[in-house]
């Protein structure tokens, strides 16, 4: 019956539809070691039966809004700003032609959100790239996680179906139980390829389960295959954790974490397959030592050479009660005003604004490799709530603040509730397409809050009194004030809690008129109806990458006299303040919203010249230009089509994925 779908001319594929899973993988973070034999084997890897309407990743609680709170903020201040960057203090580092936010996605889970293979990618995954990578300049992914410590090279297709990362049956020595990832050269064909067609760089990691014996098939392919595209090995993932997890003994510090650096490099330099010698990224400590810990070992002085950034990751909370038994019970209602205030980002940064400068003085970037709302897959509710996607937000542009030089959200499974998008389940997949979560938004905007120009810096503002709930950002490009964010996390449907900024430039005079584009939801609950500058990616089960609804800028006009700017903030809502530009700067954003596929028949040819020239900034069509009509659809997938040399196709294929096929 699956086959049905895909049916007649495509029988050189059945080959690729044999064994479809029926089940979903389950992926999060691992609990402690302690906590995992009372759990009785709590795994980061697992397999349950897939039950659409119980899987985390569609779940659809709604808490209740925070109420206003007491004293409110006032709802008309004034943000007198310098017109240039030299007038102000504390302004953070020029931010890069890379995307602030880019996707940290777990090693097992790659080919269900990658596609299966350097001839299957997901063009959905692609499209969702290229909104980011069109707006911000390149995306960073991060492919990695706990599952990257037992992964394995083998060189023969591993898999009947043409997956090119498979997983290993659970292995007994593996103390953590999570099954060893195998994968073979095509997986950095999958990510070359991707490249090409989008501005997509990639972070890899070297397995450190084993320092006496290293793996280092990722670092030789990936130098190799993915060139300038590779943007960083990291040497170890959450080493703090390790002994917590089982995978060092009792005494193993950061000096022990710096010797095995150590003997890393000396093994590297000694490899001549690997040619670029200074691309490992350390040391992706998760908190439990305090990244001064590491520096204090003199690893940067020792090592500096061989570094190509600094990193860490983050969660500010857990889930593993909920979702492991461990713990102790965590209510979403409780906390969820922890992430609708300005202090939790504000916060979170804090602690490595130490690092961040140190970071500066080696001259290294440093990056939040991995983070989201919360650990152990989120918490419903809050995760994938508008709210979440405001938290996001303020967060990514504190960290920019701080001199972070990006931040990767982290991609879990169908069993988390913080995906910035997730796959539909494997028997759903013939008729649901992608899920967007509301932190998708957040990368969105922050990719058009920095632009490409490679000159963003960002300061935080403070005004209003400093109100936690109406923070305010000013971002300068080329040295001039270019784009004011505010934010109002306050939900209130009276509108008695939406807000009047009044922008006034000091040094210099306010535009005729500002352009804002503002990011909207009716409440910090909701997770549909999310709409940036009235365009909106849709509800679950219905993404197809592409942005709905007609882009909607609205233009203030300005008293120049008064040198003021008036702009409203809805409670809840966001808004982006353009200074600089004109009117026409938005009409090559406008038509991102192309023509959509049905998704019942989901087939439509690409047209690869717009593959080819989408790859950056500012193309204004791109991808899936399909029929709409089921008949010319399954024309589409004409044998002649598919021989057609160089041309590309978008497959439906029953097991749900959507694949881009390239012939040579
Ligand atoms: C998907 O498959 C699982 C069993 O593997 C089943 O429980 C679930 O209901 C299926 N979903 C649908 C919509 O049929
Ligand atoms: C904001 O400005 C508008 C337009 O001038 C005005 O109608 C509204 O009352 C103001 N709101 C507040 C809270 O000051
Ligand atoms: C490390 O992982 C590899 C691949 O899964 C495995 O073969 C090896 O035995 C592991 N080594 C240790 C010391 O755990
Ligand atoms: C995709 O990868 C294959 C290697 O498997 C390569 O031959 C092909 O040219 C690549 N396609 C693109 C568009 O880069
Ligand atoms: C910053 O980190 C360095 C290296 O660990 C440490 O020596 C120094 O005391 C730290 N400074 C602050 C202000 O924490
Ligand atoms: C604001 O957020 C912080 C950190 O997340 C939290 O500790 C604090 O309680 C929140 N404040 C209010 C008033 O909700
Ligand atoms: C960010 O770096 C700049 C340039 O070094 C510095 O002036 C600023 O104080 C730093 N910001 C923070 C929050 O540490
Ligand atoms: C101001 O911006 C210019 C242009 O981007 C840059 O070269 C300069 O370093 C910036 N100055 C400061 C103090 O940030
Ligand atoms: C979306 O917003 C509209 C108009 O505000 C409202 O009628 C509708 O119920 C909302 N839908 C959801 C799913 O929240």
């Amino acid at each position: 019956m699956r086959l049905n779908v895909l049916a007649p001319a495509c029988s050189a594929l059945l080959f690729f539809l044999q064994g479809v899973d029926a089940q979903v993988t389950v992926y999060g973070q691992i609990p402690l070691k302690e906590t995992i034999s009372q759990s009785n084997g709590g795994t980061s890897t697992a397999s349950v039966p897939a039950a659409t309407s119980t899987l985390a990743a569609y779940d659809d609680t709604v808490l209740n809004p925070p109420p206003i709170p007491d004293p409110a903020p006032s709802t008309a201040f004034t943000l007198s700003i310098p017109a240039v960057n030299t007038s102000v203090t504390g302004l953070s580092i020029a931010h890069s032609t890379d995307s602030f936010y880019g996707f940290s996605i777990e090693m097992s889970l790659l080919t269900e959100v990658l596609g299966r293979n350097s001839a299957y990618m997901q063009p959905i995954f692609l499209n969702l790239m290229a909104l980011i990578a069109r707006r911000g300049g390149r995306v960073r992914i991060r492919a990695g996680g706990n599952t990257q410590e037992f992964a394995t090279y083998e060189e023969e297709l591993l898999d009947a179906n043409g997956y090119c990362i498979t997983k290993q049956s659970a292995d007994s020595e593996n103390p953590t139980e999570t099954p060893a990832v195998i994968y073979n050269m095509d997986m950095f064909y999958l990510f070359s390829n991707i490249s090409s067609l989008v501005d997509v760089a990639w972070f890899l990691g070297i397995p450190f389960n084993d320092t006496s014996n290293w793996r280092l098939a990722i670092a030789e392919y990936g130098e190799s295959i993915l060139g300038d595209n590779l943007l960083g090995l990291q040497a170890a993932n959450e080493p703090d954790l390790y002994v917590d997890h089982g995978r060092r003994d009792e005494g193993y510090d950061a000096t022990s974490y710096f010797g095995e650096v150590q003997e890393l490099i000396s093994v590297i330099n000694a490899d001549v397959d690997i040619p670029i010698k200074n691309n490992l990224v350390i040391p992706s400590v998760s908190g439990q030592w305090a990244p001064e810990l590491v520096w204090d070992t003199g690893i940067l002085d020792a090592c500096i050479n061989s570094l190509s950034a600094l990193a860490v990751e983050h969660y500010p909370n857990n889930n593993c009660y909920a979702t492991y038994g461990t713990g102790s019970f965590v209510d979403p209602q409780t906390i969820f005003p922890d992430y609708l205030n300005h202090t939790s980002g504000v916060s979170l940064v804090q602690q490595y604004l130490n690092s961040t400068s140190i970071a500066q003085t080696y001259n290294r970037p440093f990056y939040m490799l991995e983070m989201n709302t919360a650990s152990c897959g989120g918490f419903p509710g809050i995760s994938d709530s508008f709210g979440a996607a405001l938290w996001a937000l303020d967060y990514g542009l504190q960290m920019a603040y701080g001199n972070f030089s990006g931040a990767m959200l982290h991609v879990g499974g169908q069993n988390v509730y913080y995906n910035p998008f997730t796959v539909p389940p494997t028997n759903e997949s013939t008729y649901h397409q992608w899920t967007i979560g509301s932190i998708f938004y957040s990368a969105l905007v922050i990719a058009e809050a920095f632009g490409t120009t490679g000159t963003s810096q960002i300061m935080d503002l403070g005004g209003n009194d400093g109100s936690i709930y109406t923070p305010q950002y000013s971002i300068y490009e080329n040295g001039n004030l270019a784009k004011i964010a505010l934010f109002n996390y306050i939900t209130d449907e009276s509108g008695a809690s939406d807000y009047n900024a009044t922008i006034t430039i000091d040094g210099g005079t306010v535009p005729a008129q500002v352009y804002v584009k503002y990011l909207l939801s009716d409440s910090v609950s909701t997770k549909n109806n999310i709409t940036w500058a009235g365009q909106t990616l849709g509800t679950k089960y219905t993404v197809d990458g592409i942005l709905k609804n007609d882009i909607n800028v609205v233009t203030i006009a300005c008293d120049t006299s008064a040198n003021t700017c008036t702009i409203p903030v809805n409670a809840p809502g966001f808004a982006l303040v353009f200074l600089t530009v004109t009117e026409s700067d938005f009409s090559g954003v406008t038509p991102f919203a192309t023509t959509a596929y049905t998704k019942t028949i989901n087939t439509a040819t690409v047209d690869p010249s717009v593959l080819a020239t989408s790859n950056g900034h500012s193309g204004d069509s791109f991808l899936v230009v399909g029929s709409t009509s089921k008949k010319s659809q399954s024309g589409a997938l004409g044998m002649n089509d598919m021989l057609k040399g160089g041309s590309v196709l978008l497959l439906a294929v029953a097991w749900g994925a959507i694949a881009v096929l390239f012939i040579r």
